[in-house]
């Protein structure tokens, strides 16, 4: 099977290189030359543990994966097609912008010469992959190709794992042969039994902006509940290792913290609140959701300010930039929005992150770059673990105390245990407790 990716995007790119390894002959496709250039000597345009291994391997050893910028060729000779073009917020408004998608399905139109699948992987509103076949329609016979919807669920800093060993795979077809061809082409995830969910497009798009959102849903309802934890003297981890354990509930993403973040949750929850809208449909839930994450920054940082009595000209520091671990993103990053209220007070700020420093500074000017986290703590009154990196989690917190008085310590993600903080001479506040 001859497989075609256009967008060397995060999505784009984990796709083409892990179907690669099942075994496929894969060409990535972007207009974007200088990019193209940079992905043929193996070089990602972002960091993901993994990715650079298998492109090297893919592109130099088997010689299964390639990359060009010229969708004609490659489109003519693919079996499928995959449109994995970003699909942003619009500007001003919560819509996504589908600009991109309709550039390409115009393209594919103008380029396909066989039969073959065209399979929508962008994060797209329900309607969206009807709407593609429309398009092609214009131009192709309707016997010539077929549209898919087929959602990704990766998770940036785990994404390769992800796609290797996915829950589920979920497949949006209106006939046998789409349905057949897509189950052909996941059969490598028969060895370990993935389920491969077979539905109407419009589940399948559903599904994806359904699923983002219940997941923003449980972050956004533990974060409340985690305030009424720090009123009340109970402990938000204990609260959620006790609902949890509910195999109804689930442990995962109830861990409370400063919001949720990155490319996909905030943009997605807002439009799927959209989507509903169109519809005069009430999904009122997620606006709570929604609301209560956009203020959840602002509510942190009023916190960090008044509990360290911060204020004009002292210095804090911020441990973490990316908006999570194992990635370089610093899209709708919490830390850097805290940094940046931070900073419009008058508090400077130096900041430390494994990887998301390039990204950081080239938007925020003001964050002051340090070498390693203890340079990052040197000489401020308050330090703000933001993302619980693997290494912050064991930091030699003696070495950064060093006999100051009320230096206090904001363990937003809750990676330390505060009695064990306390003891060292910090002022502790975690999340919720
Ligand atoms: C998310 C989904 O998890 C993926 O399944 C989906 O494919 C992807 O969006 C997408 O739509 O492309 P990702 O944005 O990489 O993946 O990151 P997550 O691990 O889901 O975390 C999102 C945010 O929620 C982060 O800011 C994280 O810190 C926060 N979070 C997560 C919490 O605050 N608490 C939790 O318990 C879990």
């Amino acid at each position: 099977m001859k497989l075609t990716i256009i967008g060397t995007g995060y999505v784009g790119l984990i796709t083409g290189a892990c179907f690669a390894e099942f075994g496929y002959e894969t060409v990535c496709v972007d207009k974007d030359i200088n990019r193209i250039i940079e992905l043929n000597q193996s070089k990602c345009p972002f960091y993901e543990p993994g990715i650079e291994e298998l492109l090297n391997k893919h592109l130099n050893k088997t010689k299964l994966l390639s990359f060009s910028n010229s969708l004609s060729q490659s489109a003519e000779s693919a079996d499928i097609i995959f449109i994995t073009v970003g699909t942003p917020s619009k500007r001003l408004e919560d819509d996504a912008d589908l600009s991109f998608v309709w550039d390409v399905a115009r393209e594919i139109s103008n380029n396909i010469k066989k039969y073959c699948l065209i399979v929508t992987k962008s994060t797209v509103p329900v309607g969206t992959t009807k709407q593609v076949k429309q398009l092609i329609l214009e131009k192709i016979d309707e016997n010539n190709f077929d549209v898919v919807s087929n959602p990704e669920f990766l998770r940036e800093g785990s994404a390769i794992n992800d796609f290797m060993r996915p829950d589920r795979v979920v497949i949006g077809c209106e006939n046998q042969k789409s349905e057949n061809i897509m189950r052909e082409l996941y059969r490598p995830l028969n060895l370990n039994e993935t389920p491969i969910i077979s539905t109407s497009i419009e589940s399948s798009e559903i599904i994806k902006y359904a699923s983002n959102s219940f997941l923003a849903t449980k972050i956004s309802f533990i974060n409340q509940v985690a305030n009424l934890c720090e009123q009340v003297g109970a402990n938000i981890q204990d609260v959620a290792k006790g609902m949890g354990i509910d195999k109804r509930i689930g442990s995962k993403f109830l861990h409370a913290g400063p919001g949720y973040g990155g490319s996909c949750f905030p943009k997605d929850v807002k439009a799927f609140i959209n989507t509903a809208n169109k519809h005069n449909v009430d999904l009122s839930i997620l606006s709570a959701v929604n609301n209560f994450n956009d203020q959840r920054v602002s509510e942190i940082t009023n916190k960090i300010i008044a509990k360290s009595n911060l204020s004009k000209g002292d210095t804090a520091a911020i441990l973490g930039l990316s908006f999570k671990p194992n990635t370089d993103d610093i899209r709708d990053s919490t830390s850097i929005k805290i940094g940046k209220i931070l900073n419009e007070k008058g508090i400077n700020v130096k900041s430390y992150d494994p990887v998301a420093m390039d990204n950081a500074k080239k938007e925020n000017p003001f964050l002051t770059l340090c070498k390693n986290a203890y340079e990052a703590c040197e000489d401020v009154k308050t330090i703000i673990i933001a993302t619980e990196w693997n290494e912050f989690r064991a930091l030699d917190l003696k070495k950064i105390v060093n006999n100051k008085n009320n230096l206090c310590i904001f363990d937003l993600r809750n990676i330390y245990k505060s009695e064990e903080i306390k003891e060292l001479g910090f002022d502790y506040f975690g999340t919720g407790k």
